[in-house]
């Protein structure tokens, strides 16, 4: 099995958690590594009916013999962490890079309170930009400082590459979308850090050369939570004939939804040095085939749209989500 990373192609929330939870249940990887930027990410994993909203701990959880890491580019909120750890049962399955980066609550308050990070960018007000600047200024806590988290250090680069070097599977969980990256996105209206596949390498600790495959998942109506423009953005009446309507998993803000962008997608599938491509929510497009497990049974419709994504991106789409439970989704990666 080869190292493989998952980054969002669009503005976050393009279902990754779901995305990884299938690869992790389904290819069995040795590791899954969690890269990005912090809690400010909302993972949803919904497993026979049981759902998990993660923002520390990675989607990978629901293969039981996969250890779950967290790559020193990542910010830790302890108190997040310690709750999913408790909730989901995850003792002894967890590493923390030593250097990961700390949220101080003195961070979630600046975070909260500033007119500017809060107001103006709409940030999701959980310390990430204020932690993420202390780390930058050098005045910040690594996970090593902190007592609590003693338990969970490790060295993240360390075993992953070991277990490369061993033929292990590792796998590596993005956060965020491509258009809300520091370098790349709308600036000033993103988000704390780069979001890329090259930065999450470098959050994980593996170098370029490692890296067999990069997956950008694109939502077939991709969404935006918070402030910035979005040049696709539909009005809410369309959004509602279409039936769609979506909340964030971390702040329960009302999402804005859009049409399709190809020359948005085009970008982020070449910045991301995209391998393939997985496509969450055709079931939006065509109710019928909602829960589709088999190419051949999606509709007209929905293979045309495939198409049209591989046309827009040059880049095979190979995974295609049909609703949020973890198995409903068609898998053509040794078929095509
Ligand atoms: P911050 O990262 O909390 O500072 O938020 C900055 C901007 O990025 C805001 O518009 C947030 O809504 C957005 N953002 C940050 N993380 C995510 C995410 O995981 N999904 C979607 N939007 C995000
Ligand atoms: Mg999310």
């Amino acid at each position: 099995m080869p190292s493989t990373i998952l980054v969002g192609g669009f503005f976050g929330d393009e279902g990754k958690g779901k995305i990884i939870a299938y690869l992790a249940k389904h290819d069995k990887p040795d590791l899954v590594a969690r890269g990005g930027v912090g809690p400010n990410a909302g993972h949803t994993v919904i497993e026979e009916g049981t759902r998990y909203a993660l923002r520390m701990v990675s989607s990978g959880l629901v293969c039981e013999s996969a250890r779950l890491l967290i790559g020193a580019g990542v910010l830790v909120d302890p108190r997040v962490l310690r709750g999913e750890i408790e909730s989901f049962g995850l003792q002894g399955r967890v590493g923390v890079d030593r250097r990961c980066g700390i949220i101080e609550l003195e961070h979630i308050e600046a975070d909260k309170s500033d007119a500017h990070l809060k107001g103006k960018i709409g940030s999701t007000g959980t310390g990430c930009g204020p932690a993420n600047s202390a780390r930058v200024l050098r005045k910040s806590r690594q996970a090593k400082d902190v007592k609590e988290l003693e338990e969970f250090l490790c060295d993240v680069p360390l075993e992953i590459n070991e277990a490369l070097d061993r033929g292990k599977g590792v796998l590596v969980e993005g956060t965020q979308g491509f258009g809300i990256s520091l370098l790349y996105g709308t600036y000033p209206f993103v988000t704390s850090k780069d979001t890329t596949a090259s930065q999450m390498a470098a959050d994980v600790g593996i170098g370029p050369t490692r890296v067999d495959e990069v997956i950008v998942v694109f939502k077939s109506f991709p969404t935006r939570v918070g402030e910035g423009p979005f040049e696709t953005q539909m009005t809410e009446e369309r959004a509602t004939a279409l039936h769609i309507e979506e909340y964030g998993t971390v702040t329960r803000r009302k999402r804005r939804i859009g049409e399709w962008d190809g020359k948005m997608a085009a970008y982020s599938a070449m910045i991301n040095g995209a391998t393939m491509i997985a496509l969450s929510g055709v079931d939006r497009l065509d109710a019928s085939c909602r829960g589709v497990k088999e190419y051949e049974e999606l509709s007209k419709e929905v293979k045309e749209f495939v198409a049209q994504v591989e046309r827009d991106t040059r880049v095979p789409v190979k995974l295609i989500s049909t609703g949020p439970e973890l198995s409903e989704i068609v898998d053509l990666r040794e078929k095509k």
